[in-house]
C-alpha cells in the first residue's frame, strides 16, 4: 500500500512550500492543501474545532481513496488536535499514515504572516485562529519532524526527501 505523508503544523510553517517542493523533487503523489480544499469539497466548513475535525475526515477519506488506487497522497493541513490526527489516521489506517510536524514557532510565522492572517487574528478581527485563539497541540511522536527554524524550508523539504526516499515511502 501506499502512503499518505500528513504535514502537520501551524499557519504559516511552511506546509505548502515543503509540499510543492517535494513535487518539484519528483515525488509522485496526489497533493491536497488546507487552502485548496476549502475552496472547493470544504467550502462549507469554518474554523471551528467540530468544523476542522469534519475537514480532516474528509481529506482522510479521500487521501484513503488515493492509496487504495496506487497514488501516494501528501497531505498538507494545520489539523490542529491530537484527535484530529488520531482520527485522520484511523481512517487512513495507522501503518499507512507517515506523520510529519513541521515544526516553525509561532514566533516566526508570525513574522512571516505571508497572507496577513496574524495581523487580523491578533486585532481581533479574525476570530479562532489557530495559535492565537484557538488550540494548537504538537504531535509528540510524529514520525518525522522538520525544524524549520534554523534552515531553510529548501533544506527541510530535501531532508523530508531524503528520509522518505531512504523508507521507501515514495
Ligand atoms: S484545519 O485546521 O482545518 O486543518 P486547514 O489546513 O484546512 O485548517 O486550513 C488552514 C488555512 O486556512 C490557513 O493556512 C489559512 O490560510 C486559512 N485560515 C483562515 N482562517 C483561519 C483560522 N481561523 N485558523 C487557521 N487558518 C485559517
Amino acid at each position: 500500500m501506499k502512503k499518505v505523508i500528513w504535514l502537520t503544523g501551524l499557519s504559516g510553517a511552511g506546509k505548502t512550500t515543503i509540499a510543492t517542493n517535494l513535487k518539484e523533487l519528483g515525488v509522485d503523489a496526489v497533493f491536497l492543501d488546507g487552502d485548496i480544499l476549502r475552496k472547493g469539497l470544504c467550502k462549507d466548513l469554518k474554523f471551528s474545532l467540530e468544523d476542522r475535525l469534519e475537514n480532516i475526515r474528509r481529506v482522510a477519506e479521500v487521501a484513503r481513496l488515493f492509496i487504495e488506487n496506487g497514488k501516494t497522497c501528501v497531505c498538507s493541513f494545520i489539523s490542529p488536535t491530537k484527535a484530529s490526527r488520531e482520527m485522520a489516521k484511523t481512517i487512513i489506517g495507522h501503518e499507512n499514515f507517515v506523520e510529519v510536524y513541521v515544526n516553525t514557532p509561532l514566533s516566526i510565522c508570525e513574522k512571516r504572516d505571508p497572507k496577513g492572517l496574524y495581523k487580523l487574528a491578533k486585532s481581533g478581527k479574525l476570530k479562532n485562529f489557530t495559535g492565537i485563539d484557538s488550540v494548537y497541540e504538537a504531535p509528540e511522536a510524529p514520525e518525522f519532524v522538520l525544524d524549520c527554524y534554523n534552515e531553510s524550508v529548501i533544506d527541510s523539504s530535501q531532508e523530508l526527501y531524503n528520509y522518505l526516499e531512504k523508507m521507501l515511502y515514495i
